[in-house]
């Protein structure tokens, strides 16, 4: 048989997912596992969900234009505008989820050998994409002991050269939960301009901040408008992972010639999907501050059984809902494949995902792992006691 694609074949698997073989035998053997490695949180979707759904009623299910519908497209901009951020219907391109929208982004934007700036730890789906498209990522290091904050810009110009084509910004971060400052916001859009970047946003935890922090988007600095893609999506602000509704949004007309050729090629986002994210559009607040108040309750319970655990240090997440924890192990991806393997108890452990998988540069987060405290209080409770008991015990076996 002729060869396979290169390219793929030399894709990494996800960090997140990297467990999974070990979860399936360990389940298979009776054993109950917190599963702390995805970001799949156990909310209720939204009444209005379900009734925009249910109150689709056509003939014929057809393709719907390839930029979205105009009620969803309407309903996005109105969400925008509402947040202080001037956009309009036809800057926004409807997308299966905040997934395509940054895929195609980068397919407008990249070209073989480019390089991108990123802030490691990064959400690690990005690199499937960096493979297609051939762009390198290259990381800017955050720590845990500063709370994963870039506050120095000459560590990000130090890693620019001709090659640089745009710089990736998760806020609030995945996997680190950091919301950067309006400062740092200015900073890096600063950085971008004098370099000639585009910025590429990624801010699908937007309004997931807590303690009374501010909102910060790239959305916000109209000067970099002409440079910018915000990458957005239902999935986190409305609890709707499922529906695949995203968005990808710039004022830059040749980014969006490009992107619009791109969602013709795919044709369409699914039809009743779309109207139901106008349910979930309508919703105004309501829905995006329960899942924020929820979260920073899950937070504070997670953020105060890790730091009881001798040797476990994290930064408090000030949004989203991940952290990245650092533990008193060598090779955090063993521990965790110990737990599943040989440790409980009372029939019952923790899964999370190794850090290693969220950095560019190798050799790092080898002795860090990420939670994403998408379980109840009480579950997380347990789940972090687990962890402490299986630490404990890991290390008295390993000496
Ligand atoms: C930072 C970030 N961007 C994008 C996504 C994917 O979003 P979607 O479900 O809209 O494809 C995730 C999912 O976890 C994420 O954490």
């Amino acid at each position: 048989m002729k060869p396979l694609s290169k390219k793929i074949s030399n894709m990494e698997a996800s960090s997140v997912r990297i467990l999974t073989k070990y979860a399936v035998e360990a389940e298979a053997k009776g054993k109950k596992i917190y599963k702390l490695n995805i970001g799949q949180p156990d909310l209720c979707i939204p009444d209005e969900y379900y009734e925009y759904i249910h109150a689709f009623h056509e003939q014929t299910v057809e393709y719907m234009p390839s930029q979205g519908i105009p009620e969803l497209l309407k309903a996005v901009a109105s969400y925008y505008q509402k947040s202080g951020i001037n956009i309009d219907e036809k800057n926004i391109y409807i997308t299966t989820g905040g997934t395509e929208a940054f895929m195609f982004t980068l397919f407008a934007i990249i070209e073989p050998g480019d390089e991108i700036i990123i802030f490691e730890p990064y959400y690690s789906n990005y690199n499937t994409f960096f493979a297609i498209t051939g762009a390198k990522p290259v990381g800017v290091t955050t720590y845990v002991e500063n709370g994963f904050h870039v506050t120095d810009r000459a560590l990000i110009e130090q890693k620019i050269t001709e090659k640089t084509k745009a710089i990736v910004v998760t806020n609030p971060g995945n996997p680190t939960g950091t919301v950067l400052w309006e400062e740092e916001i200015r900073m890096i859009a600063d950085v971008a301009k004098e370099h000639d970047l585009y910025i590429i946003a990624d801010e699908v935890y937007r309004e997931m901040v807590f303690d009374n922090a501010k909102i910060t988007s790239f959305g916000f600095l109209e000067d970099v408008h002409d440079r910018l893609v915000l990458i957005d999506s239902v999935s986190k602000r409305f609890n709707a992972c499922g529906a695949r509704i995203g968005a990808a949004i710039t004022k830059n007309d040749e980014i969006l010639s490009l992107i619009s050729k791109l969602c013709q090629g795919r044709l369409a986002v699914s039809t009743i999907e779309q109207h139901a994210a106008v349910g979930l559009y309508s919703t105004g607040l309501r829905v995006i501050h329960q899942i924020r108040d929820e979260f920073k309750k899950r937070r504070d319970v997670v953020y105060e059984c890790l730091r009881k655990i001798p040797g476990v240090f994290c930064a408090k997440p000030e949004g989203a809902f991940y952290l990245i924890c650092k533990l008193p192990v060598k090779n955090a991806e063993e521990f965790l494949i110990w737990m599943l393997k040989n440790f409980d108890d009372n029939g019952e452990t923790v899964m999370a995902a190794p850090g290693e998988g969220f950095y560019a540069t190798e050799g790092l987060g080898k002795d860090e792992i990420r939670i994403a405290y998408v379980l109840e209080p009480d579950k997380l409770k347990r789940a972090i006691e687990i962890l402490g008991k299986g630490l404990e015990a890991y290390n008295k076996e390993h000496k």
